[in-house]
């Protein structure tokens, strides 16, 4: 094979410089490129797949044709480098930085406070960068749609957006996001009233944005591009030849001789086939230099765009149609550009192709079904010729399968222009209204007859309901031939609900729902046309009854060879011989799925995955497995001890009740999602074992006295540093400091430095996550709203480790009152050992799962009662100085205060008529308001944990470095100490430093956790500034007017010591589980918070229209910061109650293993309005500077989102004519909204019963 034999080499620029590259393997990605042999490091790596948008970058192309010079935001994880010939790439590094002059667009998310733990920003940066090369001068949709493909898991969106907002041409506008800005349709921007919120950064401070200024497109890629004449370029990898040929003849010759090899244009489907399912092509035709695939041909009768137009340029060629086209025409291209919006993120769009996109029959592929619908072609080229395809049910023949011949390639697509009298409808549904694959889709096209609206052809695509597009042919007869009528689609409902057949075990699960939502569809689409035809009409509905079902699997199986025969492999460790490394010896007994066996270290990242793939274990099943809190209360597996609390005597509140209800709500678990994985390095110093451990941790003393005692070494031969962490939220305590010990063995033994990075999907699958609980409840109540008694169970699964789940447990109990005086009450809480990956600590650390359970029990009273849940809240809250039910004293002013703020501050009471208003006004969209409080104890009840200290150094020029012992992971920790030193020695903040965290400046540090961080090390720090600066006290006396660096010079003349230590004793909390009381809190934080919904019924899609939380947080240290805590809290308390869903398979295999599969909260989730204030005139004695912990509280207020959708799902319910209550389980996912709302359609798909089929994933864990 000649093009196996040669190796060209690649030209192309990365920020301005030159680089060519002479030996390239075609498996290289950029992102690998990048950070491996450029150093380039600011591009980061979340997930690999393309669902994160940390590694964007931009890439600019030249246009022979055009001349034209574009721009576009790009995934460099899935670019590979051998498609950059020619190409300018411009990472984070290119644009600014801190060692020369931020760029605007940096500088603005910096000081907007867009930052937090940063590791999204250089992604962000870039996205928002690529957005203003194309367009200086963007609008707020704009803004929002350049960042659609970028996950931030520490903000809550508000300070990004409102950093690079302030590039809109009039920035002045509201706070809402989205579709519903102020300056939208000409209004004024906001002067004054309710969004005049203080302004948290400067805006006259900022750079202005000057395109002048930024990097040209490299003149020499221009002279190569107009002078060279393009060849073939072949490049050979170990496992890989890659050819990129010139024209379309080579192309057809390459593929008739690789009839195999893919035609790999975007790399957005075979780059995440060979990434996570270890598929190995041994040749790849790359044509993206073909001209031909790019040619865009109008016709009268409608246009053919190339297959290798990026779905970017299908976009912009169809939004120009449709602005030429009459309307009527352009019916097709309308529903092709609704799919195109919300298909991926623009990163993906810029590079993903028209026909990479039909070619992967994707199941869920938004476009196939609409390009079905509308009766468009494919032009297939082989050596033996063209021919044209229609797309239609022909077309796809199974999963990722279509009718092209092997030789083929698609060389064109074409899309007709609509007749006259036909209309063509797009619908979606997704986990995430962007930036997800769709759960189901649907295409629909009528023709209707002349002048009537009796329907001469229908055609109906739906994807997401079987192995590829599936076209509903049954119900098309059905309807062709009749008018368009209630009767008719009456008619057509079972018709389609028999078609949509899926069995339980159907991949993705969700089964009743993917149902349920195709005839939502149809239901939308029969209402859309209805209008079309002007037909008033009056529904009616009839019933059907179950069917029987039909699935293909989909699954593919790979084998491999063993570890020992790969080259690169530098070692294998098991758990033989290492103690205390939690890893099983190679005969004991395997847990659970994802539990770690052994650890392959190799001479490059590539081959350690190769050699730790090629592992081979031989497992036996375990015969009595257990996954689910049943299973385990059924088995008794528990860990012990379980935890129990009362006051008062909840039996006689019992007796006394005059209404007692018992009901349950399950939580399902959370995933961390901190952006940076599990990451560190460790470096054998050489001498005496000595150990340099660089970390992302949230307590590095624990992964120090971990690596020491697996070693059998002492502490002080091992530090650790952690100089940030790219988030942590829990998830970086006990999980890492098992990985770092591992690492360390790895080190030692290879007598090398070891770097470990877990991939997303291995850090999701291992470390586990926040606990899923089952809370069971009776409760005893009065007439008027009093609950006198109340009985809590709860059951969380902890995994196959106890790991922190006792602890978490613990915290469980004291939380369970939240803000309520019940007198008399009672909590149990118990750990179920299952055989998952073992659960941690997570932010809230049990509290989240405690105060949900309490608050839905108070929601069942309302619902009980008849009365607003916000009512039975106020009517039990406490009220006066009190004892919790652990007996610790706390005066609740502060709480009330907070909620009657929230109260006033949200309108609740005349939002609440407006929502019912519109509630009776429309059937199938309903909104939805709650109030939810929030009383948090901050601190750690374990006492020995409240202490800190901190070291400060001043040097001779009178700078200061400021060690302390908290880590910095985007809560602000390093920002607040650095203000406590300059307020203590009276200095700028500019002359002090903070370095990093280690272990050898301050040694047995407590975790960053609790809330309790800024409180412990900031007194600390404050402690040891008060004794350098009492020290300096007679120097200032001699010169009151020197400067500082005068009186440090005159310091060290005199012999005074500049550096001191600085200790804080915390608070002695305690809780003594035996006699049920003790104070285990140093304080209270208090906020409430009210939100707003909209839920579309027929989907469960909703929309949060409006959040106003009010907290306590004492007397801010900084407010920017803390408002930045409160906001991202509460969006990953959003995610946590609405959408982030973990799924197991029957066999405990975690299946959610990165973006595209989990979804966090994006931009689009974000409120459309969105009011923090803070509680002002407060105090907080136990705190520094009267402050309080802020870091965790406020995740809890995102339950009011739950609430939310759980009142309008009240409203559709009663509309179905259903009161009382009803099962409503956390996350409020639309899959169980739209069911709950128990629509006609919901009602209609029969409830898949236990049957033989093993149903996909596990229901609840
Ligand atoms: C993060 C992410 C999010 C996504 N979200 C969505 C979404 O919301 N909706 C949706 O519909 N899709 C989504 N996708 C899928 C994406 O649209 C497809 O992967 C993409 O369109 C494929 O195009 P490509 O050029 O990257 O194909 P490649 O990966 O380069 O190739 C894919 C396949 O198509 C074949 N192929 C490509 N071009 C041709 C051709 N001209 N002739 C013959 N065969 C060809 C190749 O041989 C290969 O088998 C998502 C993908 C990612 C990674
Ligand atoms: S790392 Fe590339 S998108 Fe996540
Ligand atoms: S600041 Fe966005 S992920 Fe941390």
């Amino acid at each position: 094979m000649a093009e196996g034999t040669r190796c060209d080499y690649l030209t192309f620029f990365v920020n301005g410089k030159k680089v060519i590259e002479r030996i390239v393997d075609p498996e290289t990605t950029l992102l690998s490129y990048l950070r491996g042999k450029l150093r380039l490091t600011g591009t980061k790596y979340g997930c690999g797949g393309g669902g994160c948008g940390a590694c964007t970058v931009m890439v600019s192309r030249y246009q022979t044709q055009t001349k034209r010079i574009t721009h576009f935001p790009a995934n460099a994880c899935l670019l590979p480098v051998c498609q950059l010939q020619g190409a300018a790439v411009t990472t984070v590094e290119g644009i600014g930085s801190t060692k020369t002059r931020l760029h605007p667009v940096q500088e603005r998310i910096a000081k907007a406070h867009g930052s937090q733990c940063g590791f999204c920003t250089p992604g962000m940066v870039m996205s928002m960068y690529a957005l203003l090369r194309n367009q200086p001068q963007p609008t707020l949709d704009d803004i929002t749609e350049a960042l659609a493909g970028n996950l931030c898991r520490c903000t809550g969106y508000r300070p990004i957006v409102d950093g690079c907002k302030t590039f809109c041409e009039n920035s002045n506008c509201c706070q809402l996001n989205g579709k519903e800005c102020c300056l939208m349709n000409g209004a004024k921007p906001v002067e004054n009233g309710e969004n005049d919120f203080p302004e948290l950064f400067n805006k006259a401070d900022l750079l202005p944005l000057d395109p002048t200024q930024e990097l040209i497109f490299p003149p020499e890629l221009i002279m190569m591009a107009e002078t060279q004449v393009p060849t073939t370029q072949t490049f050979c990898g170990e496992r890989m030849t890659w050819v990129s040929p010139v024209s379309l003849d080579e192309v057809l010759d390459l593929k008739s001789a690789h009839p195999q090899a893919p035609i790999l244009m975007g790399n957005t489907n075979v780059g995440p086939d060979i990434k996570f399912k270890g598929v190995v092509h041994p040749v790849i035709i790359s044509p993206t230099r073909v001209p031909e695939l790019f040619e865009v041909t109008r016709t009268p009768q409608g246009v053919s765009i190339g297959a290798g137009s990026s779905l970017a340029a299908v976009r912009a060629e169809l939004e120009s149609l449709v602005k030429e086209l009459p309307e009527e025409h352009a019916e097709l291209y309308r529903a092709l550009l609704l799919q195109l919006g919300s298909l991926a993120g623009p990163q993906i769009r810029s590079v993903a192709t028209l026909g990479g996109n039909v070619v992967s029959a994707y199941p869920n592929s938004d476009l196939n079904p609409v390009l079905a619908a509308g009766n468009c072609r494919v032009l297939a080229v082989s050596k033996g010729g063209r021919r044209e395809i229609p797309i239609n049910r022909d077309f796809f023949v199974g999963f990722g399968k279509t009718a092209l011949k092997p030789d083929e390639i698609v060389l064109s697509v074409f899309i007709p222009v609509s007749k006259k009298g036909e209309f063509v409808r797009a619908f979606r549904q997704a986990p995430r209204k962007e930036n997800a694959l769709a759960t189901v889709n649907a295409a629909m096209r009528v023709v209707f007859s002349e002048g009537s609206s009796m329907v001469h052809e229908i055609s109906i695509f739906h994807g997401g309901v079987g192995p590829s597009t599936v076209y509903a042919s049954k119900t098309c007869k059905q309807i062709t031939g009749k008018p368009w009528s209630e009767e008719t689609l009456n008619a057509a409902y079972p018709v389609l609900l028999e078609e949509m057949c899926l069995p339980p075990s159907a991949p993705g699960g969700k089964v009743d729902f993917r149902r349920a939502v195709s005839l939502s569809f149809l239901f939308k689409f029969f209402l859309q046309m209805q209008q079309k035809l002007h037909i008033m009409v009056q529904f009616m509905w009839c019933c059907s009854t179950g069917f029987a079902r039909k699935y293909e699997e989909w699954n593919r199986t790979t084998t491999k060879p063993t570890a020992a025969q790969l080259p690169g492999v530098s070692g294998c460790a098991s758990g033989a011989g290492q103690q205390g490394s939690g890893w099983p010896t190679p005969d004991a007994q395997v847990t659970c799925v994802g539990q770690m066996i052994c650890a392959v270290a190799g001479d490059t990242k590539s081959y350690a995955k190769r050699g730790a793939a090629a592992v081979k274990i031989t497992y036996e099943e375990l015969p009595e497995r257990v996954f689910t809190v049943e299973e385990a209360i059924q088995k008794q597996s528990f860990f012990q001890p379980q935890r129990e609390i009362w006051r008062g005597d909840v039996s006689e509140g019992f007796r006394k009740a005059e209404h007692i209800h018992e009901g349950e709500i399950r939580l399902g678990g959370q995933e961390h999602f901190y952006m940076e994985t599990q990451s560190m390095l460790v470096v054998p110093v050489g001498e005496e074992k000595e150990l340099n451990v660089y970390l992302s941790t949230q307590h590095p003393a624990y992964a120090q006295e971990s690596i020491a005692e697996t070693l059998d070494i002492p502490s002080n031969r091992v530090s650790c540093h952690v100089k940030r962490i790219g988030g942590a939220f829990g998830g970086k305590v006990t999980k890492t400091c098992i990985l770092a010990s591992i690492t360390a063995v790895a080190a030692l033994k290879t007598e090398r430095a070891v770097r470990l990075v877990l991939e997303r999907g291995e850090d999701m699958l291992i470390t586990g996550a926040r606990h899923p609980v089952l809370g069971r409840y009776k409760v005893g109540y009065m007439n008027d709203g009093q609950i006198i008694a109340a009985d809590i169970m709860y059951y969380t699964n902890a995994g196959n480790t106890a790991d922190e789940s006792l602890l978490v447990i613990e915290k469980i109990l004291l939380h369970l009152d939240n803000a309520y005086s019940i007198p008399n009450l009672r909590g149990r809480s118990t750990a179920c050992k299952t055989n998952l990956p073992s659960n941690t600590a997570f932010r809230g650390f049990g509290v989240p799962q405690s105060m949900l359970v309490t608050e839905n029990m108070m929601n069942d009273v309302a619902l009980r009662l008849g009365r607003a849940a916000e009512e039975i809240r106020d009517i039990n809250m406490y009220k006066e100085v009190s004892l919790t039910h652990y007996k610790q004293m706390f005066d609740p002013l502060n709480l009330r205060r907070c909620w009657q703020e929230c109260m006033e501050k949200s309108s609740y009471q005349s939002r609440r008529k407006d929502i019912d208003q519109f509630n009776q006004l429309n059937r199938w969209k309903k909104r939805g308001i709650s109030v939810i409080p929030i009383k948090y104890g901050v601190g750690f009840a374990e006492g020995f944990l409240n202490q800190a200290a901190a070291l400060v150094h001043i040097y001779k020029d009178g700078s200061v470095l400021v060690s302390h012992g908290g880590a910095e992971m985007g809560q602000g920790i390093h920002t607040k100490m650095q203000q406590v030193a300059s307020r203590e020695l009276q200095i700028p903040s500019n002359l002090i430093h903070i370095s990093e965290t280690s272990t050898n400046t301050v040694p047995n540090t407590c975790p960053s956790a609790a809330s309790f961080g800024t409180d412990a090390n900031g007194m600390a720090v404050k402690d040891a500034c008060e004794i350098l600066y009492n020290r300096l006290e007679p120097i200032r006396k001699k010169n009151p007017k020197g400067s500082w660096q005068a009186w440090i010079s005159e310091a060290f003349l005199l012999k005074i010591s500049l550096s001191a230590t600085g200790y804080y004793r915390g608070p002695d909390c305690d809780m003594d589980w035996e006699k049920q009381e003790g104070a285990p809190y140093a304080y209270f934080t208090y906020g409430a918070c009210c939100s707003e919904v909209e839920v579309d019924c027929l989907t469960g899609d909703y929309r949060t229209i409006r959040t106003d939380i009010v907290v306590d947080i004492g007397r801010s240290i900084n407010p920017s910061v803390d408002i930045g805590q409160i906001e991202g809290a509460f969006v990953q308390g959003l995610g946590l109650y609405t959408m982030e869903e973990l799924k197991f398979s029957p066999s405990g295999v975690l299946y959610t293993r990165g973006p595209g599969q989990y979804k966090i909260p994006a931009i689009c989730d974000m409120p459309l309005k969105f009011n923090v204030y803070l509680l002002a005139g407060t105090q907080n004695p136990s705190a520094i500077y009267s402050s309080k912990g802020i870091g965790e509280p406020t995740l809890f207020l995102g339950s009011s989102v739950f609430f939310a959708i759980k009142d309008a799902v009240v409203a559709a319910r009663r509309d179905a004519g259903m009161t009382g209550l009803f099962e409503f389980h956390s996350p409020a996912t639309p899959e169980r909204t739209c069911m709950a709302c128990a629509t006609h359609f919901a009602r209609m798909v029969p409830e898949s019963t236990a049957s033989s089929v093993q149903p996909w994933a596990i229901e609840s864990p």
